[in-house]
């Protein structure tokens, strides 16, 4: 009698953070393309339950959920041991929570990247991993000189005004948030540095799309669309003309695809991955464009700057387009009458839980 073919045993990508915005658009990009996925999210962010609903509901047979903590080391090293690849998005995203309780916001950021970290060393050394990094890394960026023109601050350096933040740019972390967010990037590096682990990084400017469960101050540009669609003013804190190059979150996970299937060629390196230049626009820009796509005017608030907030950031996406042969990015008005559509679909309210709102957060 032959035997019974053994049956494959099915190893899956494993997204931590796979709850969130990014996360789940990851998610469901690798289960539509026919991967199985494990989300290993702790479900922190209020509103984050959705998605993994609908995860589910999109592709039952291919994602997998477990409820954990990024600092449950045991189940984090079982998690990796069987993975195929590693995707970190979990993390703590509020600046003001780090503020308030700079401890926790190491032991999720700093020290659950570096436990993850053992864990891929111990279990799985040869199991790429690509890290949500920050371009927080590079501070406030307040020795760059700037003008303010034609309702925009711009740089005075004229390489930095047509190409955008390079990779070069000295760290500078500013903030709790920004110390753990930089130490655990340092981290990834110096593992493939020193132990050889396929790891990359990637320092993100503002991700915008489908699934952002965004507030006042993190997600900006879906909390804008909400607001103007639903009658309710937005709050401009400073004056409106900063700059940030906004990158269509599909875009975002073609580059995390790619970073995995070239990880031999880009392990121990990080890249500024944005919509850069093309994508450049300042906070006024998408509130007139809004207004088109959803055909209502919006109601300004205006607030005195926040700490820290950056007057101007462009990311130089020359090295990481190159590096992973990514395609132009998704122009930004197109994107946001996506984003739009998206959030006028019913059920995508966005979490009302107050002391979220009130943090300024991540991008
Ligand atoms: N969205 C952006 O524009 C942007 C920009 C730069 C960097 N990033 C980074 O990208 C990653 C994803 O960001 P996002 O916008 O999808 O945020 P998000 O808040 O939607 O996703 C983060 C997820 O991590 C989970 N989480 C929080 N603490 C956890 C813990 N202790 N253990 C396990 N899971 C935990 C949350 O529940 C959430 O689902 C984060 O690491 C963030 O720092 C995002």
């Amino acid at each position: 009698m032959t035997p019974a073919p053994a049956l494959r045993r099915i190893r899956p990508v494993l997204v931590t953070g796979g709850a969130g915005f990014i996360g789940a658009n990851l998610a469901q990009r690798l289960a539509r393309d026919g991967e199985h996925v494990l989300v290993l999210d702790s479900l922190a962010r209020p509103g984050v339950e959705a998605n993994v609903d609908w995860l589910k509901a999109v592709h039952a047979t291919r994602i997998s959920f477990v409820k954990a903590d990024i600092r449950d080391f045991q189940t984090c090293a079982d998690a990796v041991a069987d993975a195929t690849a590693i995707f970190h998005f979990a993390a703590q995203v509020a600046v003001t929570t780090a503020l308030n309780a700079p401890l926790e916001d190491f032991a999720v950021n700093a020290a659950g990247t570096l436990g993850l970290l053992e864990a891929v060393r111990i279990r799985a050394p040869q199991t790429p991993l690509v890290f949500a990094s920050t371009n927080k890394v590079y501070g406030a960026l307040s020795d760059l000189p700037l003008t303010l023109a034609d309702g925009a601050y711009a740089p005075r350096d004229l390489d930095i005004a047509r190409f955008g933040i390079g990779e070069a740019r000295a760290l500078d972390f500013h903030t709790p948030y920004g110390c753990s967010k930089g130490t655990a990037d340092q981290y990834v590096l110096d593992y493939a540095r020193t132990f050889g682990l396929k790891a990359a990084v990637m320092r993100m400017s503002c991700i915008y799309g489908p699934r952002q469960m965004g507030t006042e101050d993190q997600g900006w540009v879906a909390h804008f669309l909400r607001r103007i669609a639903s009658g309710e003013a937005v709050t401009l804190f400073g004056d409106g003309h900063q700059v940030r190059d906004v990158l269509y979150v599909e875009d975002a996970v073609d580059a995390y695809l790619a970073a995995r299937a070239r990880i031999d060629q880009v392990t121990g390196r990080a890249f500024n991955l944005g919509g850069g230049p093309s994508n450049a626009v300042t906070l006024r820009h998408v509130i007139a464009h809004a207004e088109q796509v959803l055909g209502r005017q919006a109601r300004l608030e205006l607030q005195p700057w926040r700490t820290g907030d950056q007057r101007y950031y462009v990311s130089d996406t020359r090295t990481v387009r190159a590096a992973l042969g990514l395609p132009a990015p998704l122009d930004w008005r197109e994107g946001v009458a996506r984003l739009a559509q998206w959030i006028g679909e019913a059920g995508h309210q966005p979490p009302t839980d107050k002391a979220l709102i009130a943090q300024p957060m991540e991008a």
